[in-house]
């Protein structure tokens, strides 16, 4: 274990989004102390510009590592697809961890026409298109983009309709759903509705795992048996740690 190992993990998002992702860290690394930043003065990241996001990605990098944490959880699929490469060239000796769409547990699970929900930014970027077509061809079945504009700001303010994916789904064939956007977990009830008897697939749990996978590499695991902390850094409003107070 190296000294740095008692330092936190930082992990950030657009909004309140992170926050199903943190809820898997915590379960995988009790041990481990997080700070968590919901950049909400930015949001929504979905609809902006591929430059843009890379330069709040690397912001925000620049400042979580700043306050000494050892690695970094990038809990947003649209910061990942558009600005990870840029985090890791500046970062070469953090651990830095993003998230993927899970495609791939979906075709393992035997889904064979896989719509992948996503924030329109995320769909427009070819990470994610050369991700889909990779998976698409190794398993011989196919995964497509679902840009869904709108939503992460609905998970936002508390207003996600199953309307709205009654109209989204509308004339298409699938027979499994993988949430792109870190957001749209806390929305699961209402796609269920509207897509009743469809497995859903998000990566949050993959990415923890990758998240112990990487400490331990880089012999940064907390390994003094003590329980670990959650920490908010402060967005307007205090939203995120409201959020987590009263959902997770
Ligand atoms: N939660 C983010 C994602 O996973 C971004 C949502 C947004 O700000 O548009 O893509």
């Amino acid at each position: 274990m190296r000294p740095e190992a008692g330092r936190p993990v930082a992990v950030f998002d657009s909004g309140v989004g992170g926050l199903s992702v943190l809820r898997s860290l915590v379960a995988e690394l009790p041990g481990e102390d997080f700070i968590y930043f919901g950049d909400r003065k930015n949001a929504p990241y979905g609809g902006r510009t591929h430059a843009e996001i890379k330069e709040i990605a690397e912001k925000n990098a620049d400042m979580l590592f700043g306050l000494g944490a050892k690695a970094l959880v990038v809990a947003c699929n649209t910061a990942t697809a558009a600005g990870i490469e840029q985090i890791r060239e500046k970062y070469p000796d953090r651990p830095v961890i993003g998230i993927e769409p899970a495609v791939k547990p979906a075709f393992e699970a035997g889904c064979r026409r896989v719509a992948v929900m996503a924030t329109p930014r995320t769909v427009g970027e070819s990470r994610f298109a050369s991700l889909l077509a990779e998976l698409s061809a190794k398993f011989s079945a196919l995964a497509f983009g679902l840009p869904c504009p709108g939503l992460s700001e609905a998970v936002e303010r508390g207003e996600v309709r199953k309307d709205y994916f009654d109209s989204l789904f509308s004339g298409l064939e699938f027979d499994g759903l993988v949430l792109g956007c870190t957001h749209y977990p806390f929305a699961s009830a209402e796609i269920s509705a509207a897509a009743p008897g469809i497995p859903l697939f998000d990566g949050a749990s993959g990415t923890a795992r990758q998240t112990r996978r990487r400490l331990a590499e880089e012999r940064l695991l907390r390994e003094d048996g003590g329980r670990g902390r959650v920490e908010f850094i402060p967005d307007d409003g205090g939203a995120a740690e409201r959020f987590w107070k009263e959902h997770i």
